[in-house]
């Protein structure tokens, strides 16, 4: 038994994870493999437990450590948090308190230090805006991070709270969902009509980049994190050899769901825009 167990390490993949609430992070995921096609991927949605953007904090902490749990019992060494709210409220405590202790060697990154740290570029008037979900902005993790890397910038948020539910619930594309489009862009420009610079801080919202364009001035820029997050892990594993030598390279994807597997491929097909074949997860 033991030496089945050795052979059947031996030949184990090592992808690289990529975790979200639902199916936001496949936003991610699709720019991760255009940018590196060569490494494997196995992706994650707790789609039985989306949203998680006005979760709690203790509920999203525990949900995020399973879900990272279980990734490492698939092999996998890095795990990307494609998912702003899990990185906001979970992230920070899985690397300083979690991996020391259980995990030494395993990675765990998310999608807000690297995205701050280039949000600058983008804006000429110094003015950034961001789109979350409550969670995300409630935490004030943006905030923080941005200005360690540039202070001078003003940086407003505003929740949105109704874009996950209508996005998940395949309503994206449909007229109802510009009241809501407009409503919390308008809420947003109150608060500084400078913002030049407009981050969908959601993985989940680049499904509503159409209607977002459509309901903005054609000067703001409208800054996706997918392209940002794949240039930072491409720049990552440059810097970490050590782990850049333990992905497997196929240019395979697998993609697990905690919900049900033929609903997960009906919808992921809009986010990843081509067709996935996913499993069950039990966490
Ligand atoms: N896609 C996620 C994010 O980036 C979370 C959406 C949710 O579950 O509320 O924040």
């Amino acid at each position: 038994m033991r030496r089945l167990l050795y052979f059947y390490n031996m030949t184990e993949q090592k992808a690289i994870g990529v975790f979200d609430s639902g199916y936001g992070g496949l936003t991610v995921l699709k720019a991760l493999q255009q940018q590196m096609p060569d490494y494997d991927y196995l992706y994650l949605g707790d789609n039985a437990r989306a949203p998680y953007g006005d979760k709690s904090f203790d509920a999203i902490y525990n949900y995020t450590l399973q879900a990272v749990q279980w990734f490492f019992t698939q092999g996998c060494d890095l795990v990307i948090l494609a998912c702003n709210t899990a990185s906001a409220k979970a992230l920070r405590n899985i690397q300083q308190k979690y991996l020391p202790l259980a995990a030494a060697g395993k990675r765990v990154l998310g999608v807000i230090r690297p995205t701050a740290e280039i949000i600058g570029n983008y804006t000429k008037t110094g003015s950034v805006g961001i789109v979350g979900t409550q969670g995300t902005v409630q935490s004030g993790s943006y905030l923080l991070e941005i200005e360690k890397f540039y202070p001078h910038i003003k940086v407003s948020q505003q929740a949105c709270p109704m874009w996950v539910p209508l996005i998940e619930n395949g309503e994206a594309d449909e007229h109802g969902t510009d009241f809501y489009v407009k409503k919390y862009l308008d809420q947003l420009f109150v608060k500084d009509a400078a913002i030049d610079s407009l981050l969908l801080g959601c993985t989940h919202y680049p499904l509503l980049l159409k209607k977002i364009k459509q309901h903005l001035p054609q000067n703001i820029k409208v800054i996706e994190q997918g392209p940002l997050i794949a240039e930072s892990l491409q720049q990552y594993l440059l810097n970490h050899p050590q782990m850049e030598k333990t992905i497997s390279r196929n240019g395979q994807c697998s993609f697990f769901t905690t919900g049900d597997p033929e609903e997960f491929n009906h919808r992921a097909a809009l986010f990843f825009g081509k067709e996935v074949s996913s499993k069950l997860a039990i966490l």
